[in-house]
């Protein structure tokens, strides 16, 4: 499970500090279904349901595009398609040679990315993975149109069985599509939004694809949707929440994400969707940003040292790294580093991260610190259920619906309009 440290983040705290009993009412008014967007709760217990549903089939289906495919085009964006990013790239930085390539299209409107993706993929076998809750999604549906027929011309009339779709169980175009088409379909379940899906088909094919004990991550998730429902102020989402809302009722209006793993940056891409989307409206909301450890330090780390002081950090810490490096001795020493040589690189970088959050909270910068074992599946399912549990509990206790994104609407409307598209004004 995630432990929340925050000594670093007290000295900033003012009066009582955190409300926790704001936090007790905000975890009720979640798992009772008593608040605004109750009925977009089911990811609490999504885990439970997909092994008894759709986890099996999903396995298959990834083992199937294993065996006849060096690539998988996942197409989507937002929550159709950022946690699976971030769990791959988290997971498996560094593919294994076995393993296909993972490509992400459909989360932006670029021909030059589109272009490169089409060149990387040449003649290679492949199959497509389309995301889309509502199937209306206008970057996934022009990525999905352009793959469709690809693959038509690779394949012909094998081409519909290189799809598959992951939409609502009923309704939207696409799921009209596979039903025509006969594509093999995966569901987004109704009671679960695009930025809490993760752990649905719409993350877990493609991770499996990735080789990704996707099992493992069901069953960890399982657990510790258990252990994070206890009351009571030793649970770690009561405690980020509570504090994070603290903060910015206290002037902090911006959170930093942070870790010292290069492969977590879409984790946190992942993570500001989260609680961007979640609390960001009705004119309140802590505004999420990132920085990668130690590299941002050289380009970020003076504005955090110096700049105004409406930041906090919260930093994400893997206890337990899954490998070692030593570093070399010399002999002749030219470059100054025998001071650190025999050291393993990770204790060099706990030591530094030791020393950033010293440095950050000496100028200023309330620390949040987030603890875990290690960069593996258990890792990142207590990751996901943690942050999520505890995104609804902050948004409750600001006062916003956590499970609506009435905003996003506002671009694609203007977009639709200018492009032509019939019917919109
Ligand atoms: O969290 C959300 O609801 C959004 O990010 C959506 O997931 C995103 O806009 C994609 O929508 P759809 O899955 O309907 O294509």
């Amino acid at each position: 499970m995630v432990k929340v440290n925050l000594k670093g983040a007290e000295m900033f705290f003012k009066g009582n500090g955190p409300d926790y009993s704001a936090a007790a009412a905000a975890h009720k008014t979640l798992s009772e279904g008593t608040g605004a967007g109750s009925d977009f709760r089911g990811w609490l217990t999504i885990p439970e349901i997909i092994k008894e549903t759709e986890l099996d089939r999903i396995v298959k289906a990834a083992e199937l595009i294993r065996s006849r495919s060096k690539a998988l085009i996942v197409i989507g964006i937002g929550g159709s398609y950022l946690g699976a990013r971030g769990a791959i790239e988290l997971l498996r930085p560094i593919p294994a040679e076995d393993d296909p390539q993972v490509f992400f299209a459909g989360n932006g409107l670029s021909a030059d990315y589109l272009n490169d993706i089409l060149a990387k993929l040449g003649d290679k076998d492949f199959d497509v993975n389309v995301i889309s809750k509502s199937g209306t999604t206008l970057e996934p549906a022009v990525s999905f149109r352009i793959f469709r027929e690809l693959l038509a011309k690779k394949y012909g009339k094998d081409a519909d069985k290189h799809i598959f779709a992951t939409t609502d169980k009923a309704r939207g175009v696409l799921k009209g599509l596979a039903n025509e088409n006969g594509w093999e379909s995966f569901i987004i379940p109704d009671d679960v939004g695009g930025r809490f899906s993760v752990l649905t088909a719409v993350g877990l094919l493609p991770m499996a694809v990735a080789g990704i004990d996707v099992r493992k991550v069901i069953d960890c998730a399982i657990e510790e949707m258990k252990a994070l429902d206890v009351r009571s102020p030793e649970n770690p989402t009561w405690q980020y929440a509570a504090a994070r809302q603290h903060l910015y009722q206290n002037g902090f209006g911006v959170e930093i994400l942070g870790a010292y793993e290069p492969s977590f940056r879409f984790m946190a891409e992942w993570w500001k969707q989260l609680y961007g989307e979640s609390e960001g409206k009705d004119g309140i909301g802590i505004f999420p940003a990132s920085v990668e450890f130690t590299a941002d330090l050289h380009s970020m780390g003076q504005y955090i040292q110096e700049g105004p002081r409406m930041l906090f950090e919260s930093i994400v810490r893997f206890t337990k790294p899954l490998s070692k490096y030593a570093i070399p001795f010399d002999d002749a020493d030219a470059d100054g580093l025998n001071y650190v040589a025999g050291r393993d690189l990770s204790e060099v970088g706990a030591v530094a991260a030791d020393a950033v959050k010293e440095a950050h909270i000496s100028g200023g910068v309330p620390n949040i610190e987030i603890d875990l074992d290690s960069r593996d599946e258990a890792g990142f399912a207590a990751l996901v259920c943690f942050f999520e549990v505890a995104c609804g509990i902050s948004g409750y206790i600001s006062g916003v619906n956590p499970f609506n994104q009435p905003g996003v609407e506002a671009y694609k409307k203007n977009m639709f309009r200018m492009l032509g598209k019939p019917g919109a004004k």
